[in-house]
């Protein structure tokens, strides 16, 4: 059979009939106890609990088994770890791999609270953390020490956008370190418009409540794993006690049946929204990977298949508090939270003292106000009125 599209994919990927029972959807089955009708029962569910033999509900259920399965095939992965929620995916996908002495190196564009896991709870175990610039491709391998065991990587960086050449780093460090686990945070791409572990990463993780779920009413952490590592990373987080619920893993698998058609309309309305943008006297730079001038956009161009719903941009100037209240608190379409990959469109803004506060290291610009979007499903005509009308309040304020 030839391969299949990625639609396909996703309509179809976990529904197993062990999974559905003749339904369409998986089965919601909520358990903390599984029950074993006969000691032989019993016998063979410890011995395959932890290859999907119904054994006790910290290890899953169908549900959860089913959007496993899913991820699996979604990402290319030998087994896939659940998680409350992205943060947990984050730090227990680490700890899985450090121990006392060890070092983990991380670009420094990524996700605020990823970064505060490494300085306040990784340190306390001696396990120190050193980051590099996003832009630092096979350079990487002269950072690479005996000690250095995880790699952390984030593309699109948060907020800034950059794009890293993971193929090239990925490679550096494999030449240096080939037991180095490579990790990278894949929630932009939503597993769909780039798939990190045919390009040598050995884990991908996602704040599935953003785009997986789709609908801003859950949270859940996916981290899916290549062969090498899933035995470990598994274990590591089972006797960390993580795990989702039955109905949290259903919304989500739920979520990945309309994946493919909500990323391209986000993807086609943040485009539209990024050129306009562009074109504006107020804007000083759109960071979106699939615009030129975006850093890392050669990168995105030959890794990416697409592009999803949120970039950012940088005004002009530097708004006082009165303008930037005036500016955020008009808005009709856009809602101010920070939880993004919803239907819905979204706005923040990071003064730049703000933004080099959480840059250890960076090679960017930061002297005008940022604004980050998320472009939701609603028109984009509106959503740029709504801007427009915001652009004018700065002017007035
Ligand atoms: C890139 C990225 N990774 C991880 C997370 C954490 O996900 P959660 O909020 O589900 O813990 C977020 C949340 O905003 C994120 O943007």
């Amino acid at each position: 059979m030839s391969k299949k599209n990625i639609e396909t994919t996703l309509v179809g990927a976990g529904r197993k009939k062990r999974y559905t029972q003749g339904s369409v959807n998986s089965v919601i089955q909520r358990a903390s106890s599984l029950v074993f009708d006969t000691v032989a029962d019993k016998k063979r569910a410890t011995a395959g609990r932890a290859q999907g033999e119904l054994f006790y509900g910290r290890r899953g259920t169908l549900t959860h088994f089913s959007l496993q399965d899913a991820m699996c095939e979604l990402e290319g992965g030998a087994g896939c770890a659940l998680y409350p929620c992205g943060a947990a995916a984050v730090s227990n996908a680490i700890l899985a791999f450090v121990e006392a002495g060890d070092e983990v190196l991380m670009a420094g564009s990524v996700y605020e609270p990823t970064q505060d896991f490494c300085n306040k709870i990784l340190s306390k175990l001696n396990v120190s953390t050193r980051y590099f610039d996003h832009r630092i491709g096979a350079q990487i391998a002269d950072l690479v020490q005996p000690n250095t065991k995880v790699v952390f990587l984030e593309s699109p960086a948060s907020i800034t956008m950059e794009v890293q050449d993971v193929p090239a780093i990925v490679q550096a460090v494999r030449s240096k370190a080939p037991e180095a686990i490579i990790m990278l945070d894949n929630t932009w791409a939503a597993g769909v418009l780039f798939r990190p572990l045919d390009h040598g990463v050995d884990i991908s993780i996602q704040a599935g409540t953003k785009y997986l779920v789709g609908h801003s009413d859950a949270m859940i952490g996916t981290a899916v794993s290549n062969a090498r590592c899933w035995d470990r990373l598994r274990e590591n987080s089972y006797l960390m006690g993580q795990m989702v619920d039955a109905d949290t893993a259903y919304v989500t698998s739920r979520g990945l049946r309309t994946l493919a058609l909500r990323l391209r309309q986000h993807e086609e309305s943040a485009l539209a929204v990024a050129h306009w943008l562009a074109q504006r006297p107020e804007v000083a730079r759109v960071n979106h990977p699939a615009l030129a001038q975006s850093p890392g956009h050669e990168a995105w161009r030959r890794d990416f298949s697409g592009s999803s719903g949120l970039f950012s941009f940088v005004l002009g100037q530097k708004l006082n508090d009165k303008k930037l209240a005036h500016f955020l608190d008009g808005f009709h379409h856009f809602s101010m939270a920070y939880s993004w990959g919803g239907f819905e469109s979204l706005i923040l803004a990071n003064q730049p003292e703000e933004l080099a506060a959480i840059r250890p290291v960076n090679g960017v610009d930061f002297s005008g106000t940022l604004v980050r979007l998320h472009i939701g499903l609603e028109h984009i005509d509106d959503l740029i009125a709504d801007l427009a009308a915001g652009f004018a309040r700065i002017a007035q304020a």
